[in-house]
């Protein structure tokens, strides 16, 4: 399998509980490897731009009053088969029907507030990294 990089985001739901830690220890333990990090707090047009695939979708404002509704930790994160394993940590979308061990499953509270963010394709992985990152930041 290929190396390959994805944009991860702890949500603002995760870090406004104190989870970031949590969560960084978990990608430690998987065996990515953080190619970048910083914290931003998106304004809502920014997390618009940044979710603009979901523009048409009925919780489409919820979302992105959610995303810009306190600060995040955003992270390009580097591993063989990234995008599949990262997505495969968090585990499904909403934490009810997430498998046992996974992140939303452990400390997710609802569809929305969902903890983290994955990026569901190697081409939305370039984009989203792009989004957050400068080429400099991401040698
Ligand atoms: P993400 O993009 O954040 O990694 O999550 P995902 O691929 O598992 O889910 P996606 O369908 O891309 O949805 C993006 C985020 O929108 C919120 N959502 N709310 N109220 C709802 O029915 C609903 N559905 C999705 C979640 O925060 C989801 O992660
Ligand atoms: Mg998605």
């Amino acid at each position: 399998m290929a190396i390959e990089r994805t944009l991860a985001i702890i949500k603002p739901d995760a870090v406004g509980r104190g989870l970031s830690g949590e969560i960084l220890k978990r990608i430690h333990e998987a065996k990515f490897l953080i190619v970048a990090i910083k914290s931003v707090r998106l304004t809502k047009s920014e997390a618009e731009g940044f979710y603009a695939v979901h523009r048409e979708r009925p919780f489409f404002k919820d979302l992105t009053e959610f995303m810009s509704s306190g600060k995040v930790v955003v992270m390009a994160l580097e591993a063989e088969g990234a995008i599949a394993r990262w997505r495969e940590a968090m585990g499904a979308t909403d934490p009810a029907k997430a498998a046992p061990g996974t992140i939303r499953n452990a400390l997710g509270a609802s569809i929305q507030n969902n903890c983290t963010h994955g990026s569901d394709a190697a081409e939305t992985a370039r984009f989203e990294i792009g989004y957050f990152f400068s080429g400099l930041e991401l040698i």
